[in-house]
């Protein structure tokens, strides 16, 4: 009874205390609402996830160049430092004789579980996930690779090398 008659007093007092941060609350979490419900369907847009497919592509490029080119090649064509990673006869199915891969190459995945792993050789990682699957995504689309969505774990075992 003490109590509530406090809170009575309170709301008189400073009536923004209570209605105000209230009235916040509900707006803010109508924003929030809708910003979740454009943003599910914004990730259904096809448009929208083509441009972001681009942009990882264009990430992966940049990625590539500042922590693989030097031994892969600016055009992915290999140097005598390390093999190719387009091309004819890049990305045996088999690892070639005297590597150390150990796994098969059939799709994007398996290429990025070899490459999270063992590159760059000198044991850099590199910034994040995000960066490897740009990177995987450029190597995929330098390949001959096209896709309309970004490439990560959701997709990348369908992402099928291209042999020729
Ligand atoms: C310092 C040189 C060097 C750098 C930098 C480097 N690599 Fe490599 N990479 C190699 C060498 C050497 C091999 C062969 C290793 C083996 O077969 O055991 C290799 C192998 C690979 C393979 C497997 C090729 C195959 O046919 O088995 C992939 C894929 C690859 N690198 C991707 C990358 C990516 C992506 C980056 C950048 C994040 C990178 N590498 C950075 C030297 C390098």
């Amino acid at each position: 009874m003490k109590k509530s008659t406090m809170r009575a007093s309170n709301r008189i007092l400073e009536p923004n205390s209570v209605s105000g941060p209230g009235a916040w609350f509900v707006v803010c979490a109508a924003i929030a609402m809708m910003s979740f419900a454009c943003r599910s369907t914004e990730e259904r847009d096809p448009e929208v996830l083509r441009e972001r497919a681009e942009a990882q592509i264009e990430r992966g490029r940049k990625a590539y160049v500042a922590s693989c080119a030097e031994c892969h090649g600016p055009a992915l064509a290999g140097t005598h430092r390390a093999p190719a990673l387009v091309g004819e006869g890049s990305l045996p199915l088999e690892p070639p004789a005297g590597s150390g891969r150990r796994n098969p190459f059939l799709s994007a995945a398996d290429v990025a579980d070899y490459v999270v792993e063992y590159m760059p050789p000198n044991g850099d990682l590199l910034e994040s996930d995000a960066e490897y699957w740009a990177i995987l995504a450029y190597m995929m689309h330098f390949g001959g690779y096209e896709s309309d969505v970004p490439l990560g774990p959701g997709n990348a075992s369908e992402a099928l090398l291209t042999r020729r």
